[in-house]
């Protein structure tokens, strides 16, 4: 697809991009509600949850609350969960830890992070295990987990868990098996998707960090994008740099409702 948009319209820089630099993340009332149940579940070491839509910013909001933690009293522990099983959970934790082991051994996998972990309790470090796309965990990863957190019979909580994904992830904890992982959650977030005035207002910041000052769009366009997007952003960045580029093709300085509808039919 044309990259020529960019100079047509006076980009210094591709927008609406998904690689967002931690300074120019919008921090919402939103963020700011996950991040007081980030720092909560932190507190008592246990697990908070922060579900939402497909693209309504979850992964973003995490990043950003995680660049804030300062390193010499937080170990942050990023990793994005897979379909596979326990096993490959605990090597992603512990390939964090820069450690990398061919075992297979449950035990051997979870004395090796409790091991990492309880050296940083002593170094009065706080650990954090973010696990991105915990929608995607199989049960049998949901009932094992919690052993992780357990130190001296339970009586350190050492390692607080921010589970992030898709709405099914509150349906999976349910099950049964899940119960003792479930347990530890003492708060929960769900990540709506934004009205038309915050829309409006996300649209004119993505120009802005992209070196636009004037927004090309028309009113009616935004509320296209608004509605083509239910408010979920990386739809509408979708719909936004698709009909950028349909209007650069037509030739015209501003973005109508026209443009939008060529740049959704699109997408899916
Ligand atoms: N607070 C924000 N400020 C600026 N841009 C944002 C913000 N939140 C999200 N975005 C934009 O929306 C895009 C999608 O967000 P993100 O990847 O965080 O969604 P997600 O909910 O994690 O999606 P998925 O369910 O696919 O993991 C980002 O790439 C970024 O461009
Ligand atoms: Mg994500």
């Amino acid at each position: 697809m044309s990259s020529s948009y960019r100079n047509f319209f006076g980009f210094s820089k591709e927008p609406f991009s998904a690689d967002i630099e931690i300074k120019n993340i919008i921090q919402t009332p939103e963020i700011k509600a996950i991040n007081d149940r980030f720092d909560y579940a932190v507190t008592l070491g246990s697990i908070a949850l922060v579900t939402g839509e497909i693209g309504a910013g979850k992964s973003t909001a995490l990043r950003w609350i995680v660049a804030q933690l300062h390193p010499s009293r937080f170990r942050p522990i990023w990793i994005t969960a897979s379909t596979g099983s326990i096993l490959e959970v605990y090597r992603q934790i512990l390939a964090e830890f820069e450690i990398n082991t061919a075992t297979s051994s449950r035990a051997t996998l979870t004395r090796m992070i409790k091991k990492q972990i309880s050296e940083l309790a002593l170094k009065r470090i706080q650990p954090v295990l973010v696990i991105d796309e915990a929608s995607l965990l199989r049960l049998e990863v949901f009932a094992e987990l919690h052993t992780i957190t357990q130190f001296e019979g339970d009586s350190k909580p050492w390692l607080p868990i921010i589970l992030i994904g898709q709405n099914n992830l509150a349906d999976n904890l349910l099950h049964r098996s899940a119960t003792p992982l479930a347990s530890r959650i003492v708060a929960r977030r769900h990540l709506e998707s934004v009205n038309r005035e915050k829309m409006d207002t996300y649209l004119v910041h993505h120009l802005k960090i992209a070196g636009l000052k004037n927004t090309p769009f028309e009113d009616a366009a935004v509320t296209a994008i608004f509605q083509g997007s239910g408010g979920i952003f990386r739809k509408a960045n979708h719909l936004a740099r698709g009909s950028l580029i349909a209007a650069a093709a037509d030739q015209s300085q501003t973005v109508n409702v026209e443009h939008v509808r060529l740049a959704a039919s699109e997408i899916f």
